[in-house]
Formats: C-alpha cells, sequence, structure tokens
C-alpha cells in the first residue's frame, strides 16, 4: 500500500480526488474555529445540532455524494480526545463505513489538529483494517485499498513521525504475511527464504543447516528438530547502522513453524493454529523490515532457530537428556516445551556478539495467555531499565506489554535428578518458570523475553496474525538509536566513533 503525506485544510480536503475521505473529528473540533465554514464542518456541526451525530468517540457520519465534496463515499469520525488510542478506535470503527459499497481503492484520511502519536496511530490502524490475507487463495480478492493520502494541518514537522508509521506497517505486514502462512507454505527453508529477501539492504543474512548446528553444539535445538523431515535452518541476521564497535542490540525469534507438541502430542482441536507458532521470528523479520526502511543508528543482531515439532521414529522422547550449547544437559520431560529449547541454544550464541541486550520474542506458553489473555505481552527482563524502555515503548506503540516476575524461587520447578535442569516445570507459573528456564542461558547480559503466545494472533472467526510485537520492538530500536550509544562519549550518529568498550 502507497501512503503519501501532504499539508491539508479540511476546505482542501474536500475538493481532493480520492475514492473516499475519512475525515477524524476529535472533540477539540466542535466548537473550535466557528467561523470556518468548509463543507465538511459544517456538515459534522450540523449533524450536532440535530442531534444525529453523538458526542461519543468512534461515533460516526456517512454520506454519498455530498454536495461540495470530491470523493464519492465520506465518513466523519469522532475520536473524542485526540489521543493515539481514541484515534485507532474510531478509524477501526469507521472503517466498516468506507468499505460498504464499491470498492475503495485511495482513500483520503484527514488528520487535522492531532498529535503525532495520533497521527501514526490513524496510519497504523487503516493499515491494520485494511489488510488482508491472499497468498495461498486460488482467486484472492486482493486488498482494494492501494493508496492513501493522509492530509493533516502541517506536513513537514510530521514528515519523520509518518515515515516511521509507514515502515512500521510494512513491518507488521511482514510479519503477518509470515505467520499466517500455512506451515507448509512456511518451513524453516522458506523462512530462511524470506529472510534472505532482506538481503543488500543494509541487512547481512546467514543461514546454518543441521550439520553446521551440529558442528556448533546445539543440542537443544536439534533435538527438536530431529522428529521433522524439514530440514532445521538457524538464520543469522545483521545490520549495522552505527560504528562497529558499538555493541548490538540481539533479537531473537522462536521459529516454530509447526507445533504438534511432539510424542507429547497436543490435543487435535484448533491444532491447526499452531502454524503461528513462528510469530516470534516473524516479528524479528518485520523488525528488520523497519531497519531496512528507516535505517536507524543502531546495530542490531537478529536469530531465528527455525524447526518443526514433529512425532516419528526419530522424535525426542519424554525423559531424553541433551546437552545444549551452553554445556547444560536439559531433561525434555514434555516435548511440547519445545520453544525454550530451540531459544536456550540461540540465546547462547547471542553471547557471541557481546550485545548490550537480548530480546528474545516467543509464542511460548499457554499459561501466558491465561494471565494476560490477548491484550498485553508478557514481558520478563533481568534489568530494570531494559523492562522499562520495552514497557516505554509498547505505550508509545499501541503494542503494550506487562512486566511479570523472575524471582529464583521460581526457578525451584525446574529441578531434574537426571540432567542440570528440566524443561518443565508443571502447571503453577507455567509462563515464569518458562522465562526462568531461559534465564540460565543468557548469562550477565541485560535481557528481556516477551512472551507472545496471547498477542501474536488471534483466534476465532478472525482467525489470524496480528504482527504485534513489530510495533513495540521497533520504536523501541528507534528510540535507543536516538539516545545514541549507552556508554559512548560520542554520539552514536558520528561515523567512525570511538569504541564503546
Ligand atoms: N507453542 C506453545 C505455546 C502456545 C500455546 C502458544 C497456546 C500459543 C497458544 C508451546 O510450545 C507449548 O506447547 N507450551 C506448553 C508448555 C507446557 C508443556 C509446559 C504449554 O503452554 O502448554
Ligand atoms: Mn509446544
Ligand atoms: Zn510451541
Amino acid at each position: 500500500m502507497d501512503f503519501q503525506l501532504q499539508t491539508l485544510t479540511r476546505h482542501q480536503a474536500a475538493s481532493m480526488d480520492a475514492d473516499a475521505l475519512l475525515v477524524l473529528w476529535p472533540d477539540a473540533a466542535d466548537d473550535a474555529d466557528v467561523a470556518q465554514v468548509d463543507v465538511l464542518s459544517a456538515w459534522a456541526r450540523q449533524a450536532l445540532a440535530d442531534g444525529d451525530l453523538a458526542r461519543e468517540p468512534g461515533q460516526w457520519l456517512a454520506a454519498h455524494r455530498l454536495p461540495g465534496v470530491r470523493p464519492r463515499r465520506v465518513v466523519l469520525v469522532r475520536c473524542g480526545d485526540g489521543s493515539a488510542r481514541r484515534v485507532r478506535q474510531a478509524v477501526a470503527a469507521a472503517w466498516g463505513a468506507i468499505k460498504a459499497g464499491a470498492p475503495v481503492r485511495s482513500l483520503l484520511l484527514h488528520a487535522g489538529g492531532l498529535s503525532l502519536a495520533a497521527l501514526q496511530a490513524a496510519v497504523q490502524a487503516l493499515a491494520a483494517a485494511s489488510y488482508r490475507y491472499t497468498t495461498t487463495l486460488s482467486a484472492p480478492k486482493a486488498r482494494t485499498l492501494a493508496s492513501v493520502t493522509v492530509g493533516v494541518d502541517d506536513a513537514r514537522p510530521a514528515r519523520a513521525a509518518f515515515d516511521e508509521a509507514v515502515a512500521i506497517v510494512h513491518g507488521q505486514e511482514l510479519a503477518k504475511e509470515w505467520a499466517n502462512r500455512p506451515a507448509n507454505h512456511a518451513t524453516p527453508t522458506a523462512l530462511a527464504d524470506a529472510a534472505r529477501a532482506l538481503q543488500g539492504r543494509g541487512i547481512d543474512v546467514e543461514v546454518l543447516g543441521p550439520k553446521e548446528v551440529a558442528k556448533l553444539g546445539m543440542g537443544a535445538f536439534l533435538a527438536v528438530a530431529q522428529g521433522s523431515e524439514q530440514p532445521l535452518r538457524f538464520i543469522i541476521l545483521r545490520y549495522r547502522g552505527a560504528a562497529k564497535a558499538q555493541a548490538p542490540v540481539v533479537l531473537v525469534g522462536k521459529g516454530i513453524t509447526f507445533d504438534t507438541g511432539g510424542i507429547s502430542l497436543k490435543p487435535a482441536a484448533e491444532m491447526d493454529e499452531m502454524k503461528f507458532d513462528m510469530s516470534g521470528a516473524a516479528s524479528v523479520l518485520g523488525t528488520f523490515e523497519v531497519l531496512a526502511r528507516l535505517r536507524p543508528a543502531i546495530n542490531v543482531v537478529g536469530l531465528i532457530p527455525a524447526c518443526e515439532n514433529m512425532p516419528s521414529g526419530r522424535a525426542v522422547k519424554p525423559g531424553d537428556v541433551v546437552r545444549s550449547l551452553s554445556g547444560q544437559t536439559i531433561e525434555i520431560l514434555n516435548t511440547d516445551a519445545e520453544g525454550r529449547l530451540i531459544l536456550c541454544d540461540a540465546l547462547t550464541y547471542a553471547q557471541r556478539f557481546q550485545p548490550r541486550a537480548i530480546i528474545d520474542v516467543a509464542t511460548l506458553t499457554g499459561a501466558c495467555v491465561i494471565a494476560l489473555g490477548h491484550v498485553r505481552t508478557g514481558v520478563f527482563a533481568s534489568d530494570d531499565a531494559l523492562a522499562e524502555a520495552l514497557l516505554r515503548a509498547g505505550e508509545a506503540a499501541g503494542d503494550v506489554g506487562w512486566r511479570l516476575p523472575l524471582d529464583d524461587e521460581y526457578a525451584e520447578a525446574l529441578q531434574s535428578s537426571f540432567a542440570d535442569v528440566a524443561n518443565v516445570g508443571g502447571r503453577p507459573a507455567g509462563a515464569v518458570t518458562a522465562a526462568k528456564f531461559l534465564q540460565r542461558f543468557v548469562g550477565t547480559t541485560p535481557w528481556a523475553h516477551l512472551d507472545i503466545a496471547g498477542t501474536a494472533w488471534k483466534s476465532g472467526k478472525d482467525k489470524g496474525a496480528t504482527g504485534r510485537p513489530v510495533p513495540l520492538l521497533a520504536r523501541y530500536l528507534l528510540d535507543e538509536a536516538a539516545r545514541g550509544a549507552p556508554d559512548a562519549a560520542v554520539p552514536a550518529r558520528r561515523r567512525g566513533g570511538r569504541r564503546t568498550g
């Protein structure tokens, strides 16, 4: 989808060439510049006076061929205090009225009188509402909305925020695309190809196969992959936007392209949803798409262990003990707790980059869905500053998280008599014990774990990937880039900067 930004008054918006016009109407517009006599404002105020436009946010007014308005369809929607949250809700509410009737190919979105955060929210909400998965349909009804022009009071100061929003939309859509693809169309090899497609846009990609991974000693990752006919892939992405010496942020994404549970087989009902079990990996790819578009001054490494979790004569069995890359041995009591097994080796591998932070992203536990539902991502962190930065980024991007604990007492559940650690710890606090398992593999590097089992996709009639937490990760990295290197004496943006230690 093509997005444009333009300086436009409401008056000018009415005479633009587009199939439809969506006007965001904050409460403040009700009585502001009463002298303004443009046709849209007059329409809104008359409807208000007549009681045909209620005051509640999300209320909308639609018209067909309104005299004096060039776009065939016009929808005006109230967005309350004009906050990002209200704008998001307003766009979602108005979308039904926009898409009713003949397809809308071009849309003009008027966002006058709104903050930059609200502008970003409008772009994101519009993209989300109009998104459509088409890849595996034989006669796809393509997304009809092809171009969006956003009208604001002054385009110049809004440009950077707008470009960010558009880049994040593209990253989020890449994540949705890969998470939505069925497992036979999104194999570990296909994921590696998707990563390779990012190459040459400021991103380097390296892909390891079973032989190399065995040679490295990633026994936990290999154990999960061994039951499948699909060869595993270990995908390494590198984005360099700052001086070479600057320590990178490492993102690690769980890439289970299908999770049957293995020998600890899952029930049949809704097992198809386990094609989304590579949503963490997809969000890492999506975040790299954002980096490729915006080129922020930061170094980022992406690590994606990708494989299927299948039952077979070669599959790992409950009770098997494997040796991880870290040297720690693991008793695999439940083969369905596979995410932590592929992640632990990737987390050990992450340390070779001497990162300033490691952030893993995973559809890790059903327990996190029970704890936080589909609203907030579970955020675990060994470092308070990192936790706060991620939570703040989530609030700013409308992709919210909630911090959960990491007390050492929780790790007691993982004790094993046959290995250094067991891969499961029983039902109590299942999201926390999973995080405690991962924590054993990160050493002293500041680390955060995002459990996106509840937020990466929706079930039910709107079944599909959400592209979360691409907005959170992108916002975090952009803010980190703006802040500069953590301990650098020179701003990160300066080329050939000093070593940062
Ligand atoms: N991929 C699942 C977690 C999951 C469950 C994601 C539901 C999204 C929705 C993960 O691999 C898993 O199976 N976890 C087990 C762990 C248990 C065996 C300790 C779970 O949550 O049941
Ligand atoms: Mn599982
Ligand atoms: Zn899984």
